[in-house]
């Protein structure tokens, strides 16, 4: 198959796993018979340091026009003092909105050679832990209406809006019910909708839309701070979890930290279309950028599930898959999952095992 992907490296440690992750793209195409093409663009205060912006048309062109996308990360210290409008972070809220991508999937799951490597007793995770968080992404308060204001009695005062229709919620909803029908059929949907009047209506639609269309599969609800409690004190009870935009935001970092490290979590994000945008969910890691120290591993999950979501290719994501468990059990570590006995390495010798390993 012939592909062409954008690549948004982004920020911080951004260029390192995303040259990381297409150095084992390169090795599939070879080994399985495709052509790939790499396009970089630019996102994030890479693009406002060279055109003033954080998401330039051009890059929301190329992306649509382009098979997929795969992006490294965004933000650093040295664009934290601009207008929010104006922050890096804003160029991957926009992109998400401007492809129209609002399916989020986040399989947090515990890699067997990685079972030291979770902060929680041994027997809390030993049988395992896959939580597959779905999350809303091109709603609710990230995209609601917000301000700053001066109030006459409190002074300044600033506001955003959580606000979700009941079609942005049935969409989602019917995302995180397909996943559930492949699996063990249950899904947990967050909410707190014993405070918001938004999540009342979410709790209603999901368990409406469930019923409806997709009679087999179990919907139960969960307030997000009994998720954030039950995540920690029995992960195995999860399977997928359905969430909104911020709640999705926050519960996938701590699922990620069950399973050893936010290093190893990647995610895909869809719309109605084929094609994606593909990343890991942690950050730029500014203090650690250049330093050939990251570890590259959620960005080649990522670039994986590009491969099984966007292209089918699900031959080639298991190969991936495959590839990282095998260069994880021969002790090979990065420094965020290093732990006594193992191999230290770095970014690029990691990437360079995988592929190796293909
Ligand atoms: C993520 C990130 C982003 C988000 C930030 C960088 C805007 O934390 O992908 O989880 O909040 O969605
Ligand atoms: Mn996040």
């Amino acid at each position: 198959m012939k592909k062409h992907i954008a690549v948004l490296a982004g920020d911080g440690i951004g260029p390192e796993i995303t040259d990381a992750a297409i150095a084992v793209l390169k090795k599939i195409a070879e080994k399985y018979g495709h052509e790939f093409t790499f396009e970089p663009l630019l996102l994030g205060g890479c693009a406002i340091d060279a055109c003033g912006e954080p998401l330039p048309a051009h890059t929301v062109e190329h992306c649509r026009a382009s098979d997929s996308v795969l992006l490294g990360a965004v933000g650093g210290p040295k664009w934290d003092a601009l207008p929010g409008d104006r922050r890096p972070e804003k160029g991957l809220l926009g992109i998400r909105k401007a492809m129209g991508l609002y399916s989020n999937i986040r399989p947090a799951k515990l890699w067997s050679a990685l079972a030291d490597a979770s902060p929680l007793k041994r027997h809390l995770v030993e049988n395992g832990v896959e939580i597959i968080v779905v999350r809303e992404l091109t709603g609710g308060i990230y995209f609601g209406e917000r301000g700053v204001c001066t109030d006459e009695e409190l002074g300044e005062t600033a506001w955003d809006t959580e606000k979700y229709s009941v079609k942005e919620i049935e969409r989602i909803a019917r995302i995180a019910c397909e996943l559930a029908e492949k699996r063990t059929k249950r899904v947990v949907s967050v909410d707190k909708a014993n405070v918001l009047e938004s999540s009342r209506l979410w709790r209603r639609t999901v368990h409406a839309y469930a019923e409806k269309h997709y009679p087999d599969v179990t919907v139960t609800d969960m307030l997000v701070d009994n998720a954030a409690m039950q995540i920690v004190k029995d992960p195995a009870q999860f399977d997928v979890l359905l969430t909104s935009n911020m709640f999705g935001d926050i519960l996938s970092d701590e699922a990620a930290q069950v399973t050893g490290s936010i290093g190893m979590l990647a995610s895909s994000s869809l719309g109605d279309t084929a094609c994606g945008l593909y990343e890991p969910i942690h950050g730029s890691a500014p203090d650690i950028a250049g330093k050939d120290v990251a570890n590259p591993i959620a960005t080649i999950l990522a670039a994986a599930m590009m491969l099984r979501d966007s292209f089918g290719m699900t031959e080639e994501y298991a190969a991936i898959e495959r590839a990282v468990e095998k260069t994880l059990s021969d002790g090979f570590r990065t420094a965020d999952i290093m732990s006594e006995g193992m191999k230290k390495i770095g970014c690029r010798e990691m990437a360079r095992r995988i592929a190796e390993n293909l």
